[in-house]
């Protein structure tokens, strides 16, 4: 409701929009467009009317609401059902629920705080109400249950573009699932599946965003090595908007990937790739190795050259321990 309402608004940029002007692209009436101001404010959106002037816009509140996120996305996207919450313990948990009832491919679930949010390795993901974003996709990828962590790199490819187009700034991938501005950590993401021994049921992908956190929304323990859009841009970023631009980035990647493999989007993550050329430790398995990475590549292994050999390695899964920055 009142979407189109808050668009040509939203186009004026604070300025003035006449009430006859409103009126004519809503095809409404005066007292209509009345009305619809007064929903926008019932909804938190700060309006001023001024006679003879219109209505212009002096703020809004930072809440994705269902109706606005659709409204942002294109009618014919994959994503078809919606789920909000003001808070849950982990959005990832909500939607291996749904999943196991049913829900569709293309399910989208955001919260606003998460009580219980979950990290990779059992970590917890640190998640402060009202400032950043939780999101968890749940989609089934007619692909063998093996290829299905390539998910986390489509997903970090997407993430990447979308933080680009809203922040402006250039935005780092650090293998597997970790998204880097300006050298600190600002979105990871957790991908987990359901799977038969041959057929891959369901992926909830898991992405956790850091948009408007500032410094003390972190933990002590946290603060040096985490950021958020804001911290690196010095402005607030409004939730539902990224989030859209998130969501057609990744419904873009996602055919990118089923149509050509993870070859086809391999230049947009090297391009980013934040270890390429760096030294680092890496923990696979039980072992733990120095050498120095050179790519990622089409199975989505980290291709790296261990210290002391000639010899290329290909690490399908594993932790950085620890970089040379
Ligand atoms: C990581 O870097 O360790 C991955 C973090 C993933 C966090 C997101 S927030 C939304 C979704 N729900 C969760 O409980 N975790 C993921």
């Amino acid at each position: 409701m009142g979407e189109q309402l808050r668009r040509i608004l939203e186009e004026h940029q604070g300025r003035y929009v006449s009430g006859e002007e409103i009126g004519r692209r809503l095809g409404a009436s005066r007292a209509a467009v009345w009305k619809k101001v007064q929903a926008l404010r019932r909804r938190g959106f700060g309006i001023e009317g001024a006679r003879g002037a219109g209505y212009r816009l002096l703020g809004r509140p930072d809440r994705i609401e269902k109706g606005e996120l659709i409204s942002r996305l294109s009618p014919a996207s994959m994503w078809n059902s919606f789920h909000l919450f003001p808070v849950t313990d982990s959005t990832n948990i909500r939607a291996a629920h749904l999943a196991e009832a049913g829900a569709p491919h293309g399910t989208v679930l955001c919260a606003d705080t998460q009580t219980g949010g979950r990290g990779r390795l059992g970590r917890r993901w640190e998640s402060p109400p009202g400032v950043n974003l939780y999101v968890s996709l749940l989609v089934r990828p007619p692909i063998d249950p093996r290829e299905a962590p390539r998910l986390t790199l489509v997903t970090a490819v997407a993430l990447a573009e979308a933080v680009e187009e809203a922040a402006g700034i250039p935005a780092a991938l650090k293998w597997p699932n970790d998204l880097y501005l300006h050298g600190k950590k600002a979105a990871g993401i957790l991908a987990e599946m359901s799977a038969d021994p041959d057929r891959l049921r369901h992926v909830v992908i898991g992405v956790g965003l850091n948009v408007n956190a500032d410094r003390e929304d972190f933990p002590a323990g946290l603060r040096s090595k985490a950021t958020s859009l804001k911290r690196e841009t010095g402005r607030s970023h409004l939730r539902v908007e990224v989030l859209a631009r998130f969501l057609a980035r990744f419904e873009e990647a996602y055919a990118t990937y089923l149509s050509g493999g993870l070859a086809a989007l391999l230049p947009r993550w090297n391009r980013r790739c934040l270890l390429s050329g760096r030294r680092l430790l890496l923990r696979h398995g039980e072992q733990e190795s120095r050498g120095t990475a050179v790519r990622v590549d089409e199975e989505g292994a980290l291709v790296f050259r261990p210290e002391g050999t000639g010899a290329m390695r290909r690490i399908h899964s594993g932790e950085i321990l620890a970089f040379e920055r």
